[in-house]
């Protein structure tokens, strides 16, 4: 239904314009995934206990798509067993300057450089107060103005305001859109940034699992350090991985554009990462897997390679919401 009908109509518009419509038709219209759509699946089977929380189903959908936390309740009822809202900063911003997102038919990919643009933490906390059904993962940033000498306060203030709203949360170190936040992931800022985290997060009456999520661009000495800093700060997991300053192997003509690069491109890295840090680390720490699922071969080949659960972002764009329903079909034929 989506890939013949719905899709061919969306992506003859412009990718960023088609994301806030489609926003807009499931907030006001939530009847019509109920008709178009097939139900989503639930089945006591699909169910994962990881990092102390109980997931309904192991596939969730992946940060960026619904950064401010407008949507959870409508994504939930599409099948999704968790929603990872943000990346969210401390202060509003509006991000890069449009034209920022551009997609690559022929490579089915998408390259972003959206740049955090985000309504800021306070309004995001407001809609995170309200009734919801799903587990939700708080993916946390820094303002492109805050200095990476003082983006520790930054995490701090989001982490702050989210802990009563939010199940997990995600420290992105790894979006290749704001300037030098990648070099946050080197061994001294990020061992320093997950460490004031972690001990924040003890004091609390109920910890809450914190996880890193990483650049699929790390070499094998960067990995094993994260190996490293995951057991040292004692953080709960990884998410592996964010999008990819990678063009190797593209044909589509926006090949060129600066971004991150995701779908079905980065799948075989992201794979790659996820398997390394699970054999390499003894299995000592949950991953999240993520980057180029487009199909449930694709999801269950990232299970396979050491993830406890997958996200969706660029498949969900291409193959629709029956993704997430062709996921948790197989895994029940399957296991
Ligand atoms: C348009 C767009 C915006 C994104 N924004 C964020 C973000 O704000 N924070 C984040 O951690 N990841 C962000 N991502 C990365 C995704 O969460 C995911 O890690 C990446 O796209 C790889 O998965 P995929 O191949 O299934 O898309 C974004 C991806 C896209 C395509």
């Amino acid at each position: 239904m989506y890939k013949s009908f719905i899709r061919p109509i969306l992506f003859k518009f412009d990718p960023e314009e088609v994301h806030y419509f489609t926003f807009s038709l499931l907030k006001n219209f939530p009847f019509l995934a109920k008709i178009f759509l097939p139900k989503p699946i639930e089945d006591k089977r699909l169910e994962r206990e990881v990092f102390g929380l109980k997931f309904k189903n192991p596939v969730g959908l992946a940060a960026g798509f619904d950064k401010d936390a407008k949507m959870f309740s409508e994504l939930s009822d599409l099948g999704f067993g968790f929603v990872e809202i943000g990346t969210l900063t401390p202060k509003p911003q509006d991000g890069n300057p449009k034209k920022r997102l551009f997609r690559l038919k022929e490579d089915s990919a998408i390259i972003n450089r959206m740049g955090f643009n985000n309504g800021g933490v306070d309004a995001a906390v407001e809609r995170l107060k309200a009734n919801r059904n799903v587990l939700i993962g708080g993916n946390i940033g820094k303002n492109k103005i805050t200095a990476n000498e003082d983006a520790v306060n930054d995490y701090i203030i989001c982490f702050e305001k989210l802990f009563p709203v939010v199940d997990y949360f995600v420290v992105n170190v790894s979006s290749p859109n704001t300037p030098n936040l990648r070099e946050l992931q080197d061994k001294e800022p990020l061992t320093k940034l997950l460490g004031n985290l972690q001990h924040l997060n003890s004091q609390k009456e109920k910890p809450k699992p914190i996880l890193l999520k990483i650049a699929p661009d790390l070499s094998d000495d960067q990995l094993l350090d994260i190996i490293d800093i995951v057991k040292e700060t004692k953080i709960a997991g990884v998410i592996a991985t964010n999008t990819t300053l990678s063009r190797d192997n593209l044909i589509s003509e926006n090949r060129q554009e600066a971004g991150g690069l995701s779908g079905k491109p980065l799948a075989k890295r992201s794979t790659e990462v996820i398997r390394f840090l699970s054999e390499k680390s003894g299995k000592a720490f949950p991953i999240i897997g993520v980057g180029g699922i487009h199909t449930a071969e694709d999801a269950i080949e990232k299970l396979e390679a050491g993830a406890s659960l997958i996200q969706l972002y660029t498949g969900f764009i291409y193959e629709g919401p029956e993704l997430i329903h062709d996921i948790n079909k197989k895994l029940l034929e399957k296991y």
